[in-house]
């Protein structure tokens, strides 16, 4: 029992620390899911020992106190938190706990929505002004930041009416998440590392950040964004449920996530619409850590009632976590197809996502400064939707002074080729061109699904068949045979039978495909497309001059340039004249080029982008298919839009036409 009472302490002192960290300091030290394994072994223990549960605990308290220099201000109502489920079985148990307390036999109908990772708010309107705004704090006083909410531009002063039966109340105590968008948080830490500030650890931190600012015009130049989910006087409102008050905040004026909020008549249907925010959670613009579910009638809402922490009628399903800690084991450095070296972390593994994880990108010597990531550090890493995990924080304060710094080495690690970096480039490179890594690269990029698409010819494959010297170039694939396949190791007659088909069904491939095969910088799938149809042959690219080919619409002076000395060196020309040779007959004819959401759309730049130049944003939209508008008119698709805009910023928002910053538009285009 004693044990047990020291396990209670020691996990409250250490959930009150991370409560700190991560309410009022903004600047957590632990994963999300660690902190939930904490909170959950602690219910537990207390749950199992109720005679040693004592009233100061977290379990029974929501968030911290405030961070000092803002007004208090207290909740009519207490801002509550949601009690946590992370199965599926238990959101089930949810529902049989719900029908349970309400001792009825009818079913219940639920909402689910999207729980979005931000801070939460509440806004009160007086007669229809917003009066204040305020944080959640400990749930009973919060923070007062109506300066700071009011430069939320999808924030409404005043609140109107859209229908006359729907008359806007006196009192109204709005709740909801702010939060900032991926894209916008991307941009923002993009400029803290220029400036050489500490960046974010994530969106939730930049948005907790930028509202808690003591000067508002911070807050204003931060792109932050709210979504209304309750109110805290729902029992003074005309409402029978919680979609109808959805429906009228949004009435009134306030954004609500109406599009992703499902109604589910059974716990099923639940079930369904948790796993689908599950399943598309990549695909929000914003990041989203769960789903809520809420209990439709606004009636059976109040029977429920309210717990120390959370209301009863109310429960959060937590996705698998896409952000863990975990512990450098080494630094090792890869090198890739166009010879660049890529500092890599290899980690304790994690599961982030579902998917175990166990190396993360560092990307470069500059990043690893940045972050001061050492051998033995424990690191918070993370996988966003299907990119490869990173690296987004060290935890400084477990520290032992044993880890290691990581200095990038000065030769290639793979052939010892002394590395060089260009003026004014991160990244360091291999300049051997027959450098295995780099010919690993190659031949890997070769046969992928853009380019000679040849199936069964993974990388353990290709590093055999090197290995044993027994492929140099791309073009010694053509010359392989059953016994050179068989001479390798785990492959047996079919697989040898399989490889040679998929190499012969591979000589015949689009135009657009060989060129995309070859692997030219700058070269992707749309351009090689564009080449295709240009050139209807590979030998007439071949011979073309700068001039002729920076003419080509949609290929700008940079994709030029390195087609040119692409061209110019022997070495490439002849390994075309081997590929030729063995057989390699490109089809012209079927190149359209693949689909891009640019293809067709009309873009229109204004102000100055933070880290692209404007020749190459409009490079990268002719190489997508879109067009490039000197001004803003109802034919615009888009408005790109950087620091300082001008005045197309201004009638791009009377017209209505999508507003992208650099972020956004990159992420649309894929770049
Ligand atoms: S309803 C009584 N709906 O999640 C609390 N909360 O861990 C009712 N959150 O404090 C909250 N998206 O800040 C609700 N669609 C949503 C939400 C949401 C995010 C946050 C909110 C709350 C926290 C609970």
């Amino acid at each position: 029992m004693e044990n047990i009472r020291k396990e209670i302490d020691a996990l409250k002192k250490r959930i009150e620390y991370h409560n700190q960290r991560y309410y009022t300091l903004d600047d957590p030290e632990i994963s999300d899911a660690n902190y939930d394994k904490l909170f959950q072994r602690l219910l537990k223990l207390e749950k199992q020992h109720p005679e040693l549960e004592s009233t100061g605990s977290p379990t029974r308290k929501v968030g911290a106190g405030p961070k000092g220099g803002f007004l208090p201000v207290e909740h009519g109502s207490p801002m509550l938190s949601l009690e946590n489920c992370f199965d599926h079985q238990q959101v089930l148990d949810f529902d049989k706990r719900v029908r349970k307390f309400l001792g009825d036999t009818m079913p219940v109908s639920y909402t689910v929505e999207p729980k979005i990772d931000g801070l939460a708010v509440e806004l009160i309107y007086e007669n229809g002004a917003l009066r204040v705004a305020s944080t959640r704090g400990d749930g009973r006083v919060g923070e007062n930041v109506t300066r700071n909410i009011k430069t939320i531009l999808n924030v409404p002063l005043q609140l109107t009416t859209r229908k006359k039966s729907l008359p806007v109340p006196d009192l109204l105590e709005v709740r909801g998440e702010v939060y900032m968008d991926m894209a916008a948080f991307e941009t923002l830490n993009r400029k803290r590392a220029a400036n050489n500030e500490t960046l974010f650890a994530n969106p939730r931190n930049a948005a907790a950040g930028s509202l808690r600012q003591l000067d508002s015009r911070i807050t204003a130049k931060r792109p932050l964004d709210m979504f209304c989910y309750g109110v805290g006087n729902a029992q003074d409102l005309p409402f029978e449920t919680h979609w109808d008050l959805m429906i009228s905040l949004q009435q009134w004026g306030l954004r609500v996530n109406r599009p992703h909020i499902h109604i589910c008549d059974t716990p099923d249907d639940v079930v369904k619409s948790c796993r689908l925010l599950e399943e598309t959670r990549k695909d929000f613009p914003y990041e989203i850590d769960g789903a809520v579910i809420k209990v439709n009638r606004l009636d059976l809402q109040s029977r429920l009632g309210l717990k120390s922490r959370s209301p009863r009628w109310a429960m959060a399903y937590k996705f698998a976590p896409s952000q863990e800690t975990t512990t450098v084991l080494g630094i090792h450095v890869q090198v890739g197809r166009t010879g660049a070296l890529t500092p890599v972390a290899h980690l304790e593994p994690v599961a982030l996502g579902g998917v175990l994880v166990s190396r993360a990108t560092l990307h470069n010597q500059e990043e690893i400064d940045r972050k001061d990531v050492r051998q033995g550090d424990r690191v918070i890493v993370q996988r966003a939707g299907d990119v490869i995990p990173e690296v987004v924080k060290t935890v400084l304060s477990q520290r032992t002074g044993k880890e290691i710094k990581f200095v990038m080495p000065e030769a290639c690690p793979v052939c010892g080729s002394g590395t060089l970096k260009k003026p004014g480039e991160v990244v360091a490179r291999c300049p051997n061109i027959n450098c295995p890594a780099q010919v690993r690269g190659s031949l890997r990029h070769f046969v992928s699904k853009g380019g000679m698409k040849i199936d069964g010819l993974g990388d353990k494959v290709i590093f055999k068949l090197m290995d044993k010297g027994l492929v140099k170039d791309e073009s010694d694939l053509y010359t392989l045979t059953r016994k050179d396949l068989l001479s390798l190791e785990n492959i047996k007659e079919k697989a040898a039978t399989n490889l040679l088909g998929a190499i012969e069904g591979s000589k015949t491939p689009t135009l657009a495909r060989f060129i995309y095969a070859l692997g030219i910088r700058h070269v992707g799938e749309f351009t090689a497309a564009l080449l295709a149809d240009h050139f209807k042959d590979i030998k007439a690219l071949e011979n073309a001059d700068q001039e002729v080919l920076s003419a080509i619409e949609g290929i700008g002076p940079q994709t030029a340039e390195s087609l040119f000395s692409f061209f110019t060196d022997t070495q490439n020309t002849a390994l075309i004249d081997r590929l030729l040779a063995a057989g390699i007959r490109p089809v012209v004819g079927s190149s359209k080029p693949p689909d891009s959401p640019a293809a067709g759309k009309i873009f229109v730049l204004t102000g100055s982008l933070p880290t692209i130049k404007r020749s190459e944003a409009k490079e990268t939209i002719t190489q997508k298919g879109g067009r490039v508008g000197s001004s803003v008119s109802r034919n615009t698709d888009y408005l790109v839009a950087g620091e300082a805009p001008g005045s197309k910023l201004q009638k791009a928002r009377e017209l209505g036409t999508s507003i992208l910053d650099e972020a956004q538009f990159l992420e649309l285009l894929g770049a």
